[in-house]
């Protein structure tokens, strides 16, 4: 599966602006185990930051380093052994069920490998789904503008299964923007695509944090796809090892083998 990507056209790279933005996501002494005895494992070990309003961040790391955990921790789909996590000025660490549900809806969009787009739904409804379920109403202008952005006018009525890898991936990230959430999550969102796909998604990533404002967290192993973000974080064995602005595909590379003497290959599983 070609998962190399186009590098980042100079005028898509990194978002200029204030160096001090408030942070969107705030994560504060992160720890997560699983299993027990024996058998565990420390996922996250004493993790700490924190993702700026209006800045595309990576995280990147060697399989089994926390990538996924992090995320699901930051996001409120996992629950942590100590710490807290802050989205948009509210911890979420601790929340019950309900209230977390409701905070995920009106607060976070997702990008995921899989799209995860509803069969049986047409592309307009995936898209307006979430916003749908929160009972509010979309706003129209902002919901065509992101269609046109993603150029998806003339793919509304299809279902998923009419659709190819791009334009799902392409759907799922209209999907995310509708609701203009705090922040999206994206746990390796060009995972399955081509290498055309790829840079249409992450393009449109990038736009909608310079033109729109959005905040992006995303996780990936493709150093090329890091290279879209303004910053690049590296987990390792469950501890954030290296926190590079401004990379380039070569910095990405370069940083993981300082710190792993090995980069992923293309295909490789995160
Ligand atoms: N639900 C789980 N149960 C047991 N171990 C898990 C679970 N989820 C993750 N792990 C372990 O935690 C570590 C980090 O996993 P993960 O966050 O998925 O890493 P990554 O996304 O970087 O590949 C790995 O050793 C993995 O096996
Ligand atoms: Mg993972």
């Amino acid at each position: 599966m070609p998962l190399s990507t186009p590098p980042a056209p100079q005028s898509l790279q990194h978002a200029p602006g204030p160096q001090h933005r408030r942070p969107a996501v705030t994560a504060t002494g992160l720890w997560r185990a699983y299993g027990s005895g024996e058998a565990q494992v420390v996922a996250l070990r004493d993790v700490s930051v924190a993702f700026a309003a209006g800045r595309f961040t990576a995280i990147m790391g060697p399989s089994g380093s926390g990538k996924s955990t992090l995320m699901h921790c930051l996001a409120g789909l996992d629950t942590t052994d100590r710490g807290t996590v802050d989205i948009g000025g509210t911890i979420i660490t601790g929340m019950g069920d309900k209230a977390l549900t409701k905070l995920r809806r009106d607060k976070i969009g997702f990008i995921f490998q899989q799209f995860n787009l509803l069969p049986t739904l047409t592309a307009e409804e995936n898209i307006l789904l979430p916003a749908s379920i929160a009972g509010a109403k979309a706003d129209p202008a902002w919901i065509s503008q992101i269609i046109r952005t993603l150029d998806l006018q003339e793919r509304l009525t299809h279902k998923p299964t009419e659709l190819s890898g791009g334009q799902q991936q392409r759907v799922a990230c209209a999907r995310a923007l509708a609701t203009r959430p705090e922040v999206i999550f994206a746990d390796e969102p060009t995972g399955n695509l081509d290498t055309r796909s790829s840079g249409e998604v992450l393009r449109f990533l990038r736009k909608s944090v310079d033109d729109f404002g959005q905040t992006i967290v995303m996780v990936t192993h493709d150093p090329s796809a890091a290279a879209y973000a303004d910053r690049v974080v590296f987990l390792a064995d469950g501890q954030i090892v290296r926190d590079l602005d401004r990379p380039t595909a070569d910095a990405v590379i370069d940083t993981m083998r300082g710190f792993e003497n090995r980069v992923p290959l293309a295909g490789e599983a995160a």
